[in-house]
């Protein structure tokens, strides 16, 4: 479950709630929150200030209990760092603090008084939206197959933040559609495979009055000549499903398009993938999980546009049927593929996805994807790599991952790269060699997209975090719902 979110208007010392939440920067610089806390209780956090026992060190977060003068039993005590560099990162940053602070209880309420500091460039509704989504993400629990630790943890929050309502409802929309895309991550590959994730679309559309859902099995992609995606579905036991989202916010304006890559899991099918980290390979349906979050915030923000989604769920496995290297495949474009390697299943099911997208007649479409290993290296797991051919259009999405603190960088797509593609026996081979694997892959998707208002999202770094306890991020899903809300602004 999400956080729930409200506004107050109570001072720090009068909160009543389960922990208040006040920042101080460095230099023993108090907020103006914390001066309250400061008064109400004789001088009590100056005294700590003094003795150095709470600090505004960026990164320290100190608890006190029962300060005499302050109606709520905890004060959480958040470090600024210095005042000169903050910024919107550092704002993030430090919500990020609280909201570890307070997550597993055994505050179950608490009220913040961050969205008041000063953010550069940043206004209320801005930074009561992102305190509010940075302290949901970092209170996030799994429990659909595993007990919660705790029994107890924060449930709602409360900002002082006047007129801030729209932001707060904002956030409860957005954060629904990302704990949907982190659930749906975060499931095993048993359970999350692609009949499941039809299944949740259909379930989404029941449950939201402006969403409709139309699933492609296999026969239906059969008659679409889906050549590719089917080559990669035919190792799995299960039936490859195609997930059509619509939703509807604005009569028969022409629709924005989501693509997300649905690899349920990603063995490698007969190029093989070694077995150390093949685990991770359950998140290779991020793509999807996060376009199909995406089409839940839009629902719930009623947003004045048309949103077409498409989750493509297929699994790759290696079997006596499964396609192999050297097969030639033939593309619903018509184009054809010289599969030299089943491990790169990803552009090949997302190439005829982006065909079919077409027939929406999209104002601009924008495809998800765990494409490539390349792109964890080039960089790390801070950004998502960002292609488009249309300038503007790039810009449209790097300056929603700014806004939104879910960062891409810009990732060049130009044609020089397509020779790496070449093949002596298809149009275009489905691997690009060992230089530039997520230039190649996106270069690949290129050919798929030719006059199209396309952007790419390579989110291979950025959809879970590392490690045996790493969980899925919910990462694209805030850029994603950034950019679409811009586009009605
Ligand atoms: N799903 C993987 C990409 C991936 C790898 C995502 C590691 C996150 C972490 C994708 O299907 C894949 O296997 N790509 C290959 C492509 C190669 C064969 C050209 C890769 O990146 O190694
Ligand atoms: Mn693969
Ligand atoms: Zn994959």
């Amino acid at each position: 479950m999400s956080l729930t979110f409200s506004l107050t208007d109570a001072r720090p010392s009068a909160a009543d709630t389960d922990a208040v939440v006040v920042g101080v920067f460095e230099d023993k610089l108090m907020t103006s929150a914390a001066a309250e806390l400061d008064e109400a209780s004789a001088g009590a956090l100056k005294r700590l200030l003094d003795s150095g026992d709470v600090s505004g060190k960026l990164g320290q977060v100190s608890r006190l209990f029962q300060l005499a003068g302050v109606k709520a039993p905890r004060v959480l005590v958040v470090g600024l760092g210095e005042q000169p560099k903050f910024d919107a990162h550092r704002f993030g940053r430090v919500c990020a603090d609280a909201g570890k602070a307070l997550k597993g209880g055994p505050a179950k309420r608490a009220t913040s008084y961050l969205a008041e500091l000063d953010v550069p460039g940043r206004d209320l509704a801005w930074k009561t939206l992102t305190a509010a989504l940075v302290a949901d993400r970092e209170n996030y629990r799994y429990t659909a197959t595993v007990k919660a630790k705790n029994g107890t943890t924060l449930g709602e929050l409360a900002f002082r933040a006047p007129g801030a309502d729209a932001a707060i409802a904002r956030a409860g929309a957005i954060a629904a559609g990302v704990e949907l895309a982190r659930e749906l991550g975060n499931l095993p590959p048993n359970i999350c495979n692609p009949g499941y994730i039809a299944e949740q679309g259909r379930k989404l559309a029941a449950s939201e009055s402006n969403l409709s859902c139309e699933v492609l099995g296999r026969a239906e992609l059969e008659a679409l000549n889906m050549g590719s995606l089917l080559a990669v579905a035919r190792g799995s036991a299960n039936e490859p499903q195609l997930v059509v989202l619509k939703y509807t916010g604005a009569g028969d304006d022409k629709p924005y398009v989501l693509v997300g890559k649905g690899i349920t899991f990603d063995t490698g099918g007969i190029s093989l993938k070694p077995g150390a980290g093949m685990e991770e390979m359950k998140f290779d349906m991020m793509g999807a999980g996060s376009v199909i979050g995406t089409t839940l915030a839009v629902a719930r923000l009623g947003l004045p546009l048309n949103l077409v989604t498409l989750a493509v769920a297929v699994e790759n496995m290696p079997d006596g049927d499964a396609y192999r290297p050297s097969d030639v495949v033939t593309t619903m474009s018509g184009q054809t593929v010289e599969v030299l390697n089943t491990d790169a299943e990803g552009r090949l099911i997302l190439c005829d996805a982006l065909t079919y997208a077409q027939r929406f007649e999209p104002k601009a479409t924008v495809d998800v994807a765990t494409l490539t290993g390349a792109c964890v290296v080039a960089l790390g797991k801070h950004a998502h790599g960002l292609f488009s051919k249309q300038d503007d259009f790039a810009m449209e999405l790097h300056a929603a991952g700014e806004t939104s603190l879910d960062r891409a960088w810009r990732l060049p797509l130009w044609d020089d790269y397509q020779q790496q593609l070449e093949s002596g026996f298809a149009d275009m081979a489905n691997i690009g060699g060992k230089y530039a694997g997520a230039i190649t892959a996106a270069c690949f998707l290129a050919r798929f997209t030719e006059n199209q208002r396309w952007a790419h999202l390579d989110i291979a770094g950025t959809a879970w975090d590392e490690g045996r306890k790493g969980m899925a991020t919910g990462r694209p899903v805030y850029l994603l719902t950034q950019w679409l809300m811009d586009r009605t602004a």
